[in-house]
């Protein structure tokens, strides 16, 4: 039964990633190494409210949900209407939001909808296929100004964009007071998680 269920977690999101590659930017969920690699780093003990940013299958946000203490709050982005609608079907639990919104638009859904303002936000963990989007824009306008002093984000990269010269650390330097890598080869393709964190004003 389980494995009939992740056999269409992939075979949905293969067809999805064929229609939207851009968006997606990959061709599998996330691989149960890569899920330990980038969730180890969120600090549950503490943490109030965790982001996620990109969600797709449910692969991460279920490990989340797996880790969080019942009281904290996890809000997952995620655009795509068919992983929206599989998120919400097969993702319960106590404090968790799936929102089907653009995460260019965070900032603005976050404070109308769930009264969240900036400076607020623990942790945020993306999947999103940065270089396909106006990441430091991204990170400029929403990631940043969302996160708390000391505030952590989580970002991978495929090693196919280091091949093709595409570097993620340059752009995170110029945000963050300390980045943390860890090298993920079992994932398809393998991958970089960055964990980053911002500085603490004295
Ligand atoms: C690499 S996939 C995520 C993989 C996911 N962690 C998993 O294991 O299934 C990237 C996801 O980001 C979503 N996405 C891309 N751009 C987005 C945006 N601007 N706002 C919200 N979600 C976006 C895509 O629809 C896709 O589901």
């Amino acid at each position: 039964m389980k494995s009939k269920r992740i056999e269409n977690s992939v075979f949905n999101f293969l067809n999805q990633s064929v229609r939207h590659f851009k968006e997606i930017g990959s061709v599998a969920p996330d691989s149960s190494t890569c899920i330990n690699s980038l969730v180890n780093p969120i600090p549950f003990d503490s943490a109030e409210l965790i982001l996620e940013y990109g969600a797709g299958s449910g692969a991460v946000t279920g490990e989340i949900l797996k880790r969080k203490e019942p009281e904290s709050t996890l809000i997952s982005f995620e655009k795509n209407k068919i992983f929206y609608s599989r998120l919400r079907k097969n993702l319960k639990g106590k404090n968790i939001f799936i929102v089907n919104e653009d995460v260019f638009n965070s900032r603005n859904i976050l404070l109308l909808r769930f009264g969240v303002q900036g400076g607020s936000v623990d942790c945020i963990i993306s999947t999103l296929p940065w270089s396909s989007l106006k990441f430091e824009e991204l990170l400029m306008n929403e990631i940043l100004p969302l996160l708390k002093e000391g505030g952590i984000f989580i970002q991978y990269m495929y090693t196919l964009s280091v091949l093709k010269g595409i570097l993620l650390r340059p752009i995170l330097k110029r945000h963050f007071s300390q980045i943390d890598l860890d090298f993920v080869f079992f994932n398809i393709p393998p991958a970089l998680v960055y964990t980053c964190r911002t500085s603490i004003k004295k």
